[in-house]
């Protein structure tokens, strides 16, 4: 979603502004735009649709110069993508960038257009601009007891940055909903939508808490809390590596992210498994664990990839751990009335911690009873985690890549490791238990044999690029395998493809089986392989174009393009089939020529419900 980077330093800030909202690309966005203000306390503001390269041409032509200002990088909310609507946006002296919704803007708009203003976009982000320069022409107030009072009047989650050209001195930022990070530097601050964006200037950050306020000044930095009372916020030093945010010697980011999982997972594996070969998570006191044992019911909550997760996950909590355990997408949870099982407990999965739709679901479910709740995810100051009872992270590492492809089996890890947690402290199934933390220790070996399988893999994909349709099918939980599969396919590549349970086949999508449709079929050889050969038989009679991903050669009919996986124990197989259908979603994106790890209309964290 909508990245923001903003400086007050005595340097030039141009180069630092291109170059930081640059490293914000992957968030997602359709136009960019940057404000600075000039010796003269002019306001020079530049915007365009498109990318920041056609930004950064577009302002170095005009040899800018300012000391204090902020770029944008805009994904259309209210209103078309335009360079009208593009950030920022200027009433009189008041200059605004901000990220999120201001639901009550339509009300604030026509309020404001009575006062005389007018407007040149859709956007709510000149109606918080009008707003701004109104409260504080009405009283001369200051910038900070402006922006207090104006934020008053909005409702809805966002984050923003304000300047004023009449007080060229100091920024300032507003958390109220959507993240946002100090960057501290020397004789010089930043501020930021993530640390990503500020990696090349500083390590030391402070994250703004929900309903924050801060003067951002070239020496100084003065936080004030939602009752208006000046605070001292924890500083923290990052150990995120710069080097780690680029793409090294891959093409794409998500290429690199695929390459990196068998480092993610022993990542999350680390310090976890103890010597008898229990799990500790350092991160779960005894009493959260007890909870554990208590539970009768589990809920999770998540969304797109992290969803996916959740949903194989469902499967490991019935038949290892025998709790009952429901999965639904967070933006439903968050849209019925819900009857809650007796001593349920709520999980959310995320990668980002950010999601708002899940955000939202924990939000409701603290109102419901649940007997306790628990965050699966890989940023660690998140919102999510932040909101939450207790955290589990995933040790993916940064994931700049749209696709989810690393935190997914980082996610999956983790889930793994607690249901076998639990067993351990039910004493349930100990010996299964033992066995799946064999598996996990074998884990990142067998992924790296699946890389070496990558020419066959982009062989199959450039037989299929031209494809309208890909149909994916897997079975028990390799079910949601099968729709990751298909949701990759069908973000990098804009190619449909749908994903069902193979058993299913029959119920209707065999009626799409032609000899012009893929069928992409996960059957490694466990206890469910004769009802899938069964779906395989189906297709083939139909002549559809089977790609058969197993362990074990499927002999039954030609026209089966078979891709061997290395054997792997059932419980865990789903960790280790995702991973072929990522390469092939990137081989399939890449001859499409499509842009891989910014695909259109998607961000990477999904800030607005
Ligand atoms: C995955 O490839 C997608 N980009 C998307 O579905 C993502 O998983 C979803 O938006 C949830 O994000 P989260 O894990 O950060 O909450």
């Amino acid at each position: 979603m909508c990245g923001i980077v903003a400086a007050v330093t005595k340097r030039n800030i141009i180069n630092f502004l291109l170059q930081s909202i640059k490293k914000l690309e992957y968030r997602g966005y359709d136009s960019s735009g940057l404000a600075v203000i000039n010796k003269n306390s002019d306001i020079v503001r530049i915007r365009c649709v498109g990318k920041v390269n056609v930004l950064s041409k577009k302002v170095k032509k005009k040899k800018l110069f300012g000391n204090i200002g902020f770029a944008h990088t805009r994904w259309a909310t209210h209103g078309k993508i335009s360079k009208e609507n593009t950030h920022p946006h200027i009433s009189s002296n008041i200059v605004v960038v901000h990220n999120g919704i201001i639901e009550n803007s339509s009300k604030l708009r026509i309020l404001l257009e009575k006062k005389g203003y007018t407007f040149n976009s859709d956007t709510d982000t000149e109606v918080i601009a009008h707003l701004l320069h109104l409260e504080q022409s009405k009283k001369g107030l200051s910038l900070l007891k402006t922006v207090q009072k104006s934020i008053l009047q909005l409702n809805g989650n966002y984050s923003m940055v304000v300047m004023d050209a009449k007080n060229a001195s100091k920024l300032i930022a507003v958390r109220s909903g959507s993240p946002l990070v100090i960057g501290l530097g020397i004789k010089e601050n930043f501020i930021a939508s993530d640390q990503i964006a500020l990696l090349s200037s500083t390590k030391r950050f402070i994250y703004l808490e929900e309903g924050d306020i801060a003067i951002v000044k070239a020496k100084k930095v003065n936080i004030f809390n939602k009752d208006g009372v000046i605070i001292e916020r924890d500083e923290i030093k990052s150990n995120v590596k710069y080097k780690s945010v680029s793409k090294g010697k891959y093409k794409h980011y998500m290429e690199k992210e695929i390459y990196e999982q068998p480092l993610s997972i022993q990542k999350t594996l680390n310090n976890r498994i103890k010597e008898d070969k229990t799990i500790h998570f350092s991160e779960l006191s005894p009493k959260e664990e007890n909870l554990f044992l208590k539970a009768e019911h589990i809920q999770i909550v998540a969304c797109g990839t992290s969803y996916h997760a959740a949903l194989v996950s469902k499967y490991w909590f019935e038949s290892l751990a025998d709790i009952p355990c429901d999965v639904e997408i967070a933006s439903e949870f968050s849209s019925r009335k819900l009857a809650i099982r007796k001593n349920s407990f709520f999980i959310t999965l995320s990668q980002s911690g950010e999601t708002a739709d899940t955000l939202e679901a924990l939000r409701i479910s603290k109102k419901l009873g649940y007997l306790g709740n628990l965050t699966i995810c890989n940023m660690k100051g998140s919102s999510l985690v932040k909101e939450s009872d207790c955290c589990l992270s995933t040790e993916a590492g940064i994931e700049i890549g749209v696709a989810s492809t690393k935190s997914f089996t980082a996610q999956l890890t983790v889930l793994l490791m607690l249901i076998t947690k639990i067993m351990h402290l039910k004493r349930k199934n100990i010996m299964i238990a033992k066995k799946i933390v064999k598996s996990l220790h074998y884990l990142p070996s067998k992924i790296k044999k699946i890389f070496k399988k990558n020419t066959l893999i982009e062989k199959v994909a450039n037989n299929l690029y031209r494809k309208k349709n890909i149909l994916f099918l897997g079975r028990g939980s390799q079910y949601p395998i099968a729709l990751e599969g298909a949701l990759k396919v069908k973000e990098i590549s804009y190619i449909h493809a749908e994903a069902y349970p193979s058993g299913e086949l029959k119920h209707g999508p065999l009626a799409l089986i032609d000899k012009n449709m893929p069928v992409i079929i996960i059957a490694p050889n466990d206890s469910l392989i004769e009802k899938t050969k069964k779906s395989i038989q189906e297709i083939s009679a139909r002549e559809g174009k089977i790609y058969v991903l197993s362990d074990k050669e499927v002999n039954l009919e030609n026209n089966i393009n078979f891709i061997k996986i290395p054997y792997i124990e059932e419980i865990i197989a789903p960790i280790l089939y995702i991973v072929p259908l990522q390469l092939f979603s990137y081989y399939i994106a890449l001859k499409k020529g499509k842009n891989i790890d910014q695909p259109r209309n998607l961000a990477k964290s999904v800030t607005v419900e």
